[in-house]
């Protein structure tokens, strides 16, 4: 069989017909000029998705590093506004007109003229709220603000709850940790009966299980670093992988996933490295 071939230009298709990068730089924890220099590197280096959120305080870091590479030397292939993919997230869910307010907020904050990807960044806040910061994303789009609106953190119960109240406009992504060592089987499944694409975070898993024995030798059998086989693995599992780094060679190495296909096999050995690590929060139970 042919082996399937991953890089910066592979994209996939969500379910409201529009598509998106499948591999995001992630910038959560990041700050200031680091923000701006990451943005850069990872643009030059033909990443063409960023995932920031409220939260991270650096839209605006963001969106000037999208709009300083768009209108100089370094975009030698004319690329414009609408090849880079911008995502961010509602920090908390509290009621319709709040949320309005705050996409308002995200899009001045970016300058970009229209979010990407808008994401309800946890299912905290309970079913009412949960609902109305919902439709405030509908609206949102109607209004062009938004391109493609998606959840996080959504265990199956807030996915369901959202399904059967009949949403005007389907969540298009999950983003939720995902890597070996935490494969969420229970969540992966119900979004692609669903098609709900899942986003990936900490695919790296927060730099925890780099040395683990297992990583390690995988990495040896395929001649890749212990990053790459896991962004790899993401890949083939079909989710889309958001690696952080602010160092200008990982961003590069994290992308550089090409060379190499991991087997049937070893893709089991690693899905049985499952132990559900939570390298960060964990609100996919909440009531
Ligand atoms: N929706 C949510 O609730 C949520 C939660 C967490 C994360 N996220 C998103 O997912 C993204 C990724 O998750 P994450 O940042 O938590 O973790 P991650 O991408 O799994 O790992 C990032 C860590 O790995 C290190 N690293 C990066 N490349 C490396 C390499 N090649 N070799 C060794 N170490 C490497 C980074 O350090 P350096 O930066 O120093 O290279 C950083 O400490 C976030 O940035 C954010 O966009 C979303």
């Amino acid at each position: 069989m042919a082996q399937k071939s991953f890089s910066l230009a592979t994209r996939v298709k969500l379910s409201n017909g529009l598509s998106m990068p499948q591999i995001h730089l992630g910038v959560y924890l990041t700050s200031g000029n680091e923000t701006v220099q990451a943005v850069k590197s990872a643009l030059e280096a033909g990443y063409r998705a960023i995932d920031s959120a409220q939260m991270y305080h650096n839209e605006r870091e963001v969106g000037r590093a999208i709009a300083a590479f768009l209108s100089s030397e370094a975009d030698t292939s004319g690329l414009t506004r609408e090849d880079v993919h911008f995502t961010t997230k509602l920090a908390s869910n509290t009621s319709y007109n709040a949320t309005r307010q705050s996409i308002k907020k995200s899009l001045y904050a970016c300058g970009l003229g229209y979010i990407d990807l808008f994401l309800l960044h946890s299912p905290y806040g309970g079913k009412k709220a949960r609902l109305e910061c919902w439709k405030a994303v509908e609206d949102a789009i109607d209004d062009g603000e938004i391109r493609s609106g998606g959840v996080s953190n959504y265990g199956v119960k807030h996915l369901q709850e959202l399904i059967n109240s009949e949403p005007r406009i389907m969540p298009t992504v999950n983003q939720i940790e995902v890597h070996p060592f935490n494969t969420r089987t229970d969540i992966t499944h119900f979004c692609a009966q669903n098609g709900i694409i899942v986003e990936a975070y900490a695919p790296l898993t927060r730099a925890l299980r780099m040395k683990h024995p297992k990583i390690v030798s995988l990495s040896k059998k395929y001649n890749c670093t212990p990053a790459q086989l896991l962004v790899r693995w993401s890949l083939q599992h079909g989710y889309v992988p958001l690696p952080k780094s602010v160092k200008r060679q990982r961003i590069i190495e994290n992308a550089d996933i090409d060379g190499f296909e991991i087997d049937e096999e070893d893709m089991k050995a690693l899905d049985n490295l499952d132990e559900n690590l939570v390298t960060d929060w964990d609100p996919t139970d909440c009531p």
